[in-house]
């Protein structure tokens, strides 16, 4: 059925072990941006939330993309609107705008820099070092990279409610359990986890580090999904979750048969008006020029 609609399908890190096995690619929001920019096929089927198959489809308007479970969100990305953020910017009008890819295109039409967890600190250091910046809606991406570069932000009280299930006692508690293993984190936790932890990664990262390191062991502070691939990619290395609650409810939703009726019957089809589409590019494309 893939073949004959010439779909190609796109799992996040987070999705059910399942639903990545049967992907063409599996990645973090920074790699599926740059597979949906450039695939041929006429259909992507999107394996993980709404503003992910937005940002594909303000990258590829041409093409269809299919969000298998419409219901599948992110409560971040919704805690910032496009009124919340006009208020911030008649606030501070001469203020740019960096926005985590984690916001509907709404958002992203009044943004002038997008940015994923891989590349913020690039994405600042680059092109807003000089610039007053209101950075929206992640204030633990904000703080993670405030400390790297050193520059204040203009925030949003916004946060990702499934990485803030994960506490520093958490990491305590693993590190002490196993003494020998890296305790990896996601910029989405809190600051307090990431103080303790010994590298600070997005989904990609982590698969990246993990496979290149000697080390046999690591605690795994992000959300689980990642972990079917971190064990499939290295059979021989041990995870140890730092917090079983860190599941992401709207992640799990897309199954292996919402994909096959997502395909059969073109649901959910992601529209956007072309003015929306014309607004959000740029500040997308902005953000895929830093790798
Ligand atoms: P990355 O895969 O880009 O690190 O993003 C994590 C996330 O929470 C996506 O919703
Ligand atoms: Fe949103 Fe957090 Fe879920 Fe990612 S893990 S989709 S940031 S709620």
């Amino acid at each position: 059925l893939k073949r004959e609609k010439n779909a190609v399908i796109l799992a996040h890190n987070y999705q059910i072990g399942e639903v990545q096995d049967i992907a063409d690619f599996v990645g973090d929001s920074l790699g599926l941006s740059f597979e949906a920019a450039k695939t041929k096929a006429d259909v992507i089927v999107f394996s993980g939330v709404h503003f992910m198959a937005e940002t594909a489809k303000i990258l590829s308007p041409e093409k269809t993309v299919l969000l298998p479970d419409i219901n599948a969100g992110c409560p971040m990305a919704d805690m910032i609107d496009a009124e919340k953020l006009k208020k911030l910017k008649e606030a501070h009008p001469k203020a740019k705008v960096l926005s985590y890819v984690n916001t509907t295109a709404e958002v992203k039409a009044l943004t002038d820099y997008c940015c994923t967890s891989a590349n913020a600190v690039k994405v600042v250091q680059g092109a807003l070092m000089d610039e007053e910046v209101i950075f929206v809606p992640d204030k633990y991406l904000a703080a993670y990279v405030s400390e790297k570069t050193g520059k204040e932000f203009i925030v949003h009280n916004g946060y990702c409610p499934t990485h803030a299930k994960i506490i520093s006692a958490d990491i305590l508690k693993a590190k002490e359990a196993y003494p020998k293993a890296l305790a990896l984190t996601h910029p989405e936790c809190t600051p307090e986890v990431n103080a303790l932890a010994d590298e600070v990664l997005s989904t990609e990262g982590i698969i990246r580090f993990v496979k290149s390191s000697p080390v046999r062991e690591f605690i795994i502070a992000t959300e689980l999904g990642i972990i079917h691939r971190l064990k499939k990619e290295n059979p021989e290395k041990f995870f140890y979750p730092a917090s079983d609650l860190a599941v992401c409810p709207n992640m799990k939703l897309t199954t292996l048969e919402k994909i096959l009726v997502s395909l059969k019957e073109r649901k959910h089809e992601i529209v956007l008006s072309d003015e929306i589409i014309e607004k959000a590019r740029g500040s997308i494309e902005r953000m895929l020029e830093y790798v």
